[in-house]
């Protein structure tokens, strides 16, 4: 079981003890069951997904890390932001994207991916054959950089924790990062995307594949091809694990 796992595991612990103590008991209704791997590293991490998100902490997880971020002011971020943009989609997801930073329309909303690349991100998701809300969807950063200038190193080391957090509780089978940040911080290394994306690594124990950002697709329509045959690779090992989107 990886720490961030463990982390996690004695969050929810101290959580529903706190709850007991109160007398609420059972409001928790999520099963804890020790992962069926043990904590071993998947056997074949660049050709299997994940196992399937059985395990997750989900919707009770999520609920948590939320909890823990409170009004946040852990970076400089918090003092322009409207909202904290943490997260939005299926608890149980298989398929998580995981973008940058919220911009102007995320922090007015408090939902990521609403604006102009959002709306390509939603036709991305339609063309993998899944609906918006059967995916779950988060950035490396969860409040408004402004003037949406990129994240800075302090910004991105005061959020990560929460990210890993996230990510732990959702244990999805595959993620994709969006663009050069998300892709540098989930893959832990400084290559250009134009050569990292398209090349599976992984995150946590869970596969990632690198690709265009959106926003990125919007200034550049030639590269979208290239991001499609990254998210085709997605979309296999998704199927050959049984978890594709419904034919
Ligand atoms: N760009 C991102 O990276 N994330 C958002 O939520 C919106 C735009
Ligand atoms: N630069 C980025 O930050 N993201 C892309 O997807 C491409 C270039």
């Amino acid at each position: 079981m990886t720490e961030e796992r463990e982390e996690l595991r004695s969050l929810v612990a101290a959580f529903r003890a706190h709850l007991e103590a109160r007398g609420r008991s059972g409001t928790l209704g999520v099963p804890l069951a020790p992962s069926p791997r043990g904590g071993q590293p998947p056997a074949s991490e660049e050709v299997a997904a994940a196992e399937p998100s059985g395990a997750a902490l989900g919707a009770e997880g999520l609920r948590l890390v939320r909890e823990t971020i409170g009004e946040c002011t852990r970076c400089k971020l918090s003092g322009g932001r409207r909202h904290i943009v943490f997260g939005v989609g299926n608890p149980q997801a298989h398929l998580v994207f995981v973008g940058e930073a919220p911009g102007a329309e995320e922090d007015l909303q408090g939902e990521p991916f609403v604006g102009a690349a959002g709306q390509l991100l939603n036709r991305i998701i339609a063309a993998c054959g899944f609906k918006r809300e059967e995916v779950y969807i988060c950035n490396i950063i969860k409040c408004r950089p402004p003037s949406n200038r990129n994240p800075e190193p302090d910004e991105v080391a005061a959020c990560e924790p929460f990210l890993k957090q996230q990510l732990a509780a959702l244990r999805p089978a595959v993620l994709v990062a969006l663009g050069k940040f998300a892709a540098h911080a989930l893959c832990g290394e400084s290559t250009p995307i134009t050569r990292l994306r398209g090349n599976l690594r992984s995150y946590q124990g869970i596969p990632v594949m690198p690709t265009y950002h959106p926003a990125f697709l919007l200034r550049e329509p030639g590269r979208k091809r290239e991001a499609w045959s990254d998210l085709q690779q997605v979309l296999a090992l998704l199927r050959n694990s049984g978890l594709g989107p419904p034919a």
